[in-house]
């Protein structure tokens, strides 16, 4: 990240960007995508070569924007950073290309986002090293051919399925981003509480990991949370107690599930005798969009058991009415 990447950034970006693991030895988790990555970048390395061209997805939080600076960092290369809807004429992508120097990584962020017609430039930029841009106007215009230096793609969606083929197929490694396992996000939150030099009781980082959605992200939010109710109360650690009081006072709920998550659930429940229940439908009428139910709360509650998806619309599973404790045939 450049330094006006920082000035630009908000406060919390600031904060991911100090907490970022810098390492594959510092990366928690995700132990495939590691162990491959590793070898790939190594023998990439070796070759004297770029790395291949590399597609992240899963749903936010999980590190795939942490993974992909990694990369960089083990490649020994510079990172140019874009995101999907920031690219809106195929000239602006063309810009970010013809920038780029021999290895570097290009992250494109939210790379589903990226128009149809912008994209078909990323075809020969990512297969031939080269882009075709079209110069001059009507009888006078020609096409001419920019060759690229080397260069690695790293893409990050959480929408691998909004992506077309032809650029799905042009990723030479492609990996999906799994939810941590809770002793994953101990060793996450652990980390953090040593960047920020603040004690925490092992029963306390445990409760926090269960309660942190299997995601790096909202753990860290959480605990960034869980060590102001510590600090303002004159904690010099932070308890098991505390902990639970702070997430009680924010309304995560002991599967870590939040408001918007009851929200639907309870819809659901409610409204559609627990379904089965388009997307649309259950997204109306409790004032969400339906593209934020489906990528961030989705797949948490899929995951976790408590929806299962139908051809006929989502279902709320016995395990959801049990958590809220509604018997299950009155259905
Ligand atoms: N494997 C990991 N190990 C340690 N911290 C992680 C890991 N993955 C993510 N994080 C933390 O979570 C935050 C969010 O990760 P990020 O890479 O921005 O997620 P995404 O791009 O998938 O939305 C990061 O700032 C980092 O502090
Ligand atoms: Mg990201």
């Amino acid at each position: 990240m450049n330094r006006e990447g920082i000035l630009d950034a908000t406060f919390q970006e600031v904060e991911e960007i100090t907490l970022r693991p810098q390492s594959f030895a510092e990366y928690v988790g995700q132990e495939d995508l590691k162990q491959n990555l590793k070898v790939f970048v190594g023998a990439a390395k070796m070759r004297e070569e770029s790395l291949d061209h590399v597609l992240l997805y899963g749903p936010p939080g999980l590190g795939k924007t942490t993974m992909s600076m990694i990369i960089a960092n083990e490649m020994g290369t510079n990172i140019k950073v874009t995101t999907g809807p920031s690219i809106e004429k195929t000239g602006d992508l063309v810009a970010v290309l013809t920038q780029l120097e021999a290895g570097d990584v290009l992250f494109i962020d939210e790379i589903h986002r990226i128009p149809k017609v912008v994209e078909e430039i990323l075809y020969p930029a990512m297969e031939d090293y080269c882009v075709d841009v079209v110069i001059g106007k009507d009888a006078s215009t020609r096409s001419v051919r920019i060759d690229l230096p080397p260069f690695t793609l790293v893409g990050a969606t959480t929408r691998a399925g909004d992506l077309s083929a032809p650029l799905r197929d042009r990723f030479g490694i492609i990996s999906k981003l799994e939810y941590y396992q809770p002793e994953d996000l101990i060793k996450i939150i652990s980390r953090t509480a040593g960047v920020y030099n603040m004690e925490m009781e092992e029963e306390a980082k445990a409760e926090l990991a269960r309660r942190s959605r299997g995601t790096p992200r909202i753990a860290n939010r959480l605990f960034r949370r869980v060590r102001d109710f510590a600090q303002f109360n004159g904690d010099t650690t932070i308890t098991l107690a505390r902990t639970q009081e702070a997430l009680g006072r924010l309304k995560v709920d002991h599967l870590g599930l939040d408001d918007v998550d009851h929200k639907y659930l309870l819809g659901i429940i409610e409204r559609f005798r627990g379904g089965p229940v388009g997307l649309e439908s259950i997204a109306a009428s409790i004032g969400e969009e339906p593209m934020t139910l489906e990528d961030v709360y989705e797949p948490y509650l899929l995951q976790t058991g408590l929806i299962k998806r139908t051809p006929r619309g989502r279902v709320v599973t016995e395990m959801a009415y049990q958590h809220f404790n509604i018997p299950y045939h009155t259905k």
